[in-house]
């Protein structure tokens, strides 16, 4: 979905489900962005304009959270933990095989959309370090092999 007419209408639907409740601000932008993958401008003067809310507050809110995105992201997200626990547990090297795995660094996406890299600090799994979630799974005790494993597979699946 990427016309600005359907990004608005799914907008619209989603302000609908909450109500158009001013205090639901972040659960609508959350759900936008599932449905969309990500927060296109359009969507955040659409959610202004539904909810009531100055549209520079919509975008602010949007800025804020780090698991918010402006910019298009792949199909799946890549969201390496590097935490304390995960960075004494060779998070960095793990990052870096992704990085040289995907041609990208945290922040990006790559060409073909299929992967967006992100950084994230701990998610919980601390003993199963190094952590990395992709898209909703959790993968812990990452090595350079695993990565190798997921990837192949993810781009096979992918096909
Ligand atoms: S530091 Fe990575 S899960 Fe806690």
């Amino acid at each position: 979905m990427s016309k600005v007419s359907d990004i608005k209408l799914k907008t619209k639907q989603i302000v609908k489900k909450h109500k158009g409740d001013k205090s639901a601000l972040i659960a609508v932008l959350q759900d936008i962005q599932e449905a969309l993958n990500y927060l296109p401008k359009e969507a955040l003067i659409a959610v202004g304009d539904a909810m009531g809310i100055p549209a520079s507050r919509v975008y602010e809110v949007a800025t804020f959270y780090n698991a918010f995105s402006l910019n298009p992201r792949g199909e799946h997200i890549v969201k390496i933990c590097v935490g304390t626990a995960c960075h004494v547990r060779g998070a960095s090297a793990i990052l870096d095989k992704f990085e040289r795995t995907l041609f990208i660094k945290p922040g990006e996406t790559n060409q073909d959309r299929k992967f967006s890299l992100e950084l994230v600090n701990c998610v919980g799994a601390c003993a199963l370090g190094p952590v990395v979630v992709i898209d909703t799974e959790y993968h812990g005790q990452m090595t350079m092999a695993k990565v190798d494993k997921i990837i192949g597979k993810l781009k096979e699946g992918a096909q």
